[in-house]
């Protein structure tokens, strides 16, 4: 059973949790696009593991971590990040980067958003990206030409033990192997279905496997979305249902809401039904990991968004409108459910969730039309229920 992780909303959702479980019934993780504008946090045996584009599933011994095509690297931060985690008694050894992946070169993060628009993380995405479609970009194998530039083999220097040149023969070794393909960033990013102009520069869908790992979509047979019981954003960009008030606070404090690769803090709101619906139809997801839930258990009640008043004709619309300079003329229409003002934290199994919890659940697989496979109701690996286990 071949699995693709992908975030539902912006980025953020708790991925590398879901991910580093995930990982312990896999062979091989591949990441598939994004670079180190990505920041994964994974909390194991009490440790605490930052990751930007390294697979968090090196953290288990004798697993594949592949990086693949379709990424871009920055080689300064690939090598402090494999340095921290040798620092921190990693075994790398199955770590692989795809020769066919692209350079972060340094005019790469000069050129990033320079006037903050996007409100990019500044890691040179864009650009690399730009110079890739364009045609003229540097691909990891590039940097190993025989006259390539001083700062070229320096380059190659970092990315000598890690290229996987035989990539054609470890994808085909493990064609009948347990493969987990590792989304960055949320659907709500994607160059082609998100808020464009305010997204990154990849696709993070569920189709975006298929074209960044080097396997084709038949070898795909789940797509697991993640999403945040509320929604948070960094960066500019509309946001429907963004809270500017003490709950939206509250949220940000009890989800300790604060980027991991630049440490701003997060913009919060309800959970958004109707971005997750589109989310659930172009990122191609057939079940949902719901994380974070526990951040309501003191909440006397939760709002949910159910759908949009256009404020023009007083239309209610449950379809997402795609052009965000429409965003401006839809306000969330919301249903107030109650909490259940307990914690939650201690609970394994579905069934000993409290009552408003599963009521709030049961209401968002009846919105979205998906089953929710995994609950997550904190940070630790063990803080995890699988539903029907
Ligand atoms: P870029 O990917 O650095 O070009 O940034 C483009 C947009 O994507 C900005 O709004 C970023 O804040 C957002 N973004 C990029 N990576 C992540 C991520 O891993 N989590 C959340 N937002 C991200």
């Amino acid at each position: 059973m071949n699995k693709v992780i992908v975030g539902a909303q912006w980025g953020d959702e708790g991925k590398a949790k879901i991910t580093d479980i995930l990982a312990a019934d896999a062979d091989l993780i591949i990441r598939y696009q994004g670079g180190c504008n990505a920041g994964h946090t994974v909390v194991a045996d009490g440790k605490t593991f930052k990751f930007h584009l390294i697979p968090s599933g090196i953290l288990y011994k004798g697993k594949t971590c592949f990086i693949g095509a379709g990424t871009v690297i920055l080689p300064e931060s690939f090598e402090s990040e494999v340095g921290g985690l040798i620092a921190q008694g990693i075994d790398v050894s199955g770590l692989k980067v795809s020769p066919l992946a692209s350079v972060t070169m340094p005019y790469h993060v000069a050129a990033d958003d320079p006037d903050g628009k996007i409100g990019s993380t500044r890691k040179g995405i864009g650009p690399t990206y730009t110079d890739k479609y364009a045609r003229k970009g540097v691909k990891i194998q590039d940097l190993f030409e025989p006259d390539a530039p001083e700062l070229y083999q320096k380059y190659a220097k970092i990315f000598e033990p890690y290229v996987c040149w035989d990539w054609q023969d470890m994808l085909r070794a493990h064609k009948n192997d347990r493969i987990l393909f590792e989304g960055a960033q949320g659907v709500m990013l994607d160059v082609d279905y998100g808020t464009y102009p305010f997204v990154t520069s990849s696709n993070p869908i569920g189709g975006g496997a298929a074209v960044g790992s080097g396997y084709g979509p038949a070898m795909i047979d789940e797509v697991i979305g993640v999403a945040k019981a509320y929604v948070t954003r960094v960066g500019e960009g509309p946001f429907i249902t963004e809270l500017d008030d003490e709950t939206g606070e509250n949220i940000r404090q009890i989800g300790a809401e604060f980027g991991t690769t630049t440490g701003r803090p997060r913009r919060c709101g309800w959970f958004d039904a109707v971005t997750m619906r589109y989310a659930v139809l172009v990122g191609g997801l057939t079940q949902l990991a719901i994380t974070k839930i526990d951040v309501f258990d003191s909440f006397d009640e939760i709002k949910l968004c159910t759908a949009y008043k256009d404020v023009r004709t007083g239309e209610i619309c449950t379809s997402y409108p795609t052009n965000v300079n429409s965003h401006k003329y839809y306000e969330p229409v919301y249903e107030t459910h109650a909490g259940w003002k307990r914690n939650i934290m201690g609970i394994r199994k579905y069934e000993d969730l409290p009552p408003n919890a599963k009521k709030y659940l049961a209401r968002l697989e009846e919105l979205l039309e998906i089953p929710i496979a995994i609950v997550s109701v904190g940070p630790q690996r063990d803080q995890t229920i699988f539903r029907g286990k």
